[in-house]
């Protein structure tokens, strides 16, 4: 906080995921600290507005060159606290990176319009245009799932659009939130311009959303605590990334191919489904049903669950137990309703759940219309493209959809009738890099991130009119 570490009244121990072992004392951020931090930020806002693009952008550039100096170190944090597999966690660092340079790249290009105010009678002899103001301090509170990469999506543009950021990271991931301030402090940001709290959400959180000094929210996490969030942040600038149940449609048209078997086995089961876009549902088309789903298992079984360290691991522990009871009591309901145990279905030992393929599935059980947030795909065949999009648009959520076709009419019907933020035509709902816009509809989210798109939210449009 205002670029010093400080200690904490209370800490709690952090646990491994996947062991169990004790990682660390992490500190609670009380009320004091929370509004100390925010006092920070609220200094240094005129500091960082004041601060030029080519600074901002050098500050960006040279903290996405630490990263990158130390992204294995930064890669075994992740593998630790959120018994990510290391091989996924280094693909993680290297797309935070990435996105930190998208910041810097982008710092140097916010940018107003011309407006023709002479289109309107009454606007003649004057020239008018737009400029783009920082906000002032940025709250943000990120999930476990992408430690590094959804705090950068967060804290990258912030500091691109000359905000101050107050962070609070996910209880169970916040070394690699504090491993950032060493980072920023390195690459010359001014002090106060990042503030790292960690604590519960019912103290930081609540802090963040209710205190005036905070100009925006930017929130990913639930629909239930985004919504809720929204609700009281009155006149606060909301970008949300909540939730999903994504779906991939495999037309009769898709080859079944090594490729598309091994993209459904990646956005199925990467980080054991512990992703917003992760595929939760899959509809194919009953000539293709049987060939896709015999490949599909027979990948689904060759995945390797273990250590999160091990070079070999394809996945490990979910977050929590609790989480993976969850879901095997989602599973239990869906079978007792008549779905069918494909693949998996049944935890190996605490919090440890295999990849898990379920068939006939009635579409008002957990798996299907709620977000299973774990290694769980449903099957079901379909005959009419128009089946598979109403089946996919009949959920709370809308976040991402993709669909496998070599029929280019089917491939816009699905653009244009799929309620979601993104739709991915020959690829995955998974598909993600990190200049693109992304966001949801419905319950999904409010707003878009992807380092351009959040630098217009966390942004202020002013006019300037001059009359000549
Ligand atoms: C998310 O889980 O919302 C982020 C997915 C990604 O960045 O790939």
């Amino acid at each position: 906080m205002n670029g010093v570490w400080k200690e904490a009244s209370s800490y709690v121990e952090l646990r491994s995921p996947y062991s169990g072992e004790k990682i660390a004392d992490v500190a609670q951020a009380d009320e004091a600290d929370i509004g100390e931090a925010i006092r920070a930020a609220s200094e240094a806002a005129a500091v960082m507005a004041a601060l030029p693009a080519y600074r901002r952008s050098a500050i960006l550039e040279k903290a996405a060159a630490l990263l990158e100096e130390r992204k294995e170190e930064m890669a075994r944090l992740i593998a630790f606290e959120a018994a990510k597999p290391i091989r996924t966690a280094r693909g993680e660092i290297a797309r935070t990176v990435q996105t930190y340079k998208f910041a810097a790249m982008e710092a140097c290009r916010i940018h107003g319009e011309t407006v023709p105010v002479d289109a309107a009678p009454g606007g003649e002899g004057r020239i008018a245009f737009t400029l783009r103001k920082p906000l002032g301090v940025v709250g943000a509170i990120t999930p476990f799932n992408f430690p590094f990469n959804l705090v950068a999506h967060k804290v990258g543009p912030a500091i691109a659009a000359g905000n101050t950021v107050v962070l609070k990271p996910a209880g169970q991931t916040p070394l690699s939130a504090l491993a950032l301030a060493d980072v920023f402090a390195e690459a010359g940001l001014p002090a106060g311009a990042l503030n790292i709290v960690p604590g519960k959400g019912s103290i930081v959180g609540e802090k963040l959303v209710q205190d005036p000094r905070v100009a925006a929210i930017t929130f990913t996490g639930s629909p239930e605590v985004g919504i809720a969030m929204k609700q009281k942040a009155g006149l606060k600038r909301v970008t949300l990334e909540l939730g999903s149940n994504s779906g991939l449609i495999i037309d009769a048209t898709a080859d079944v191919t090594p490729e598309l078997i091994d993209r459904c086995i990646v956005g199925a089961f990467s980080f054991s489904g512990q992703v917003c876009i992760s595929i939760q549902r899959i509809f194919v088309h009953e000539s293709k049903y049987a060939e896709f789903a015999g490949r599909f298992k027979e990948a689904a079984e060759r995945l390797v669950i273990g250590d999160p360290l091990d070079e070999a691991t394809d996945l490990s522990a979910m977050i929590s137990v609790k989480e993976a009871e969850r879901m095997q009591a989602w599973v239990d309901s869906a079978v007792a309703a008549g779905a069918v145990v494909w693949t998996g279905g049944r935890m190996l030992a605490p919090g440890l759940f295999p990849p898990t393929i379920l068939t006939g599935v009635p579409g008002d059980e957990p798996v299907s219309c709620q977000e299973v947030f774990g290694p769980l795909v449903t099957l079901t065949p379909f005959r009419e493209l128009d089946e598979a999009i109403e089946a996919i648009n009949d959920s709370r959520y809308g976040l991402q959809a993709g669909i496998y076709t070599r029929d280019i009419q089917a491939a816009m019907r699905a653009a244009d009738r799929l309620e979601v933020g993104g739709v991915m035509i020959n690829d995955f709902p998974t598909f993600r890099v990190d200049n693109m816009p992304y966001g949801g509809v419905k319950e999904s989210g409010f707003g878009r991130e992807g380092v351009k798109y959040a630098v217009e939210e966390m942004t202020e449009l002013k006019l300037v009119c001059i009359k000549l």
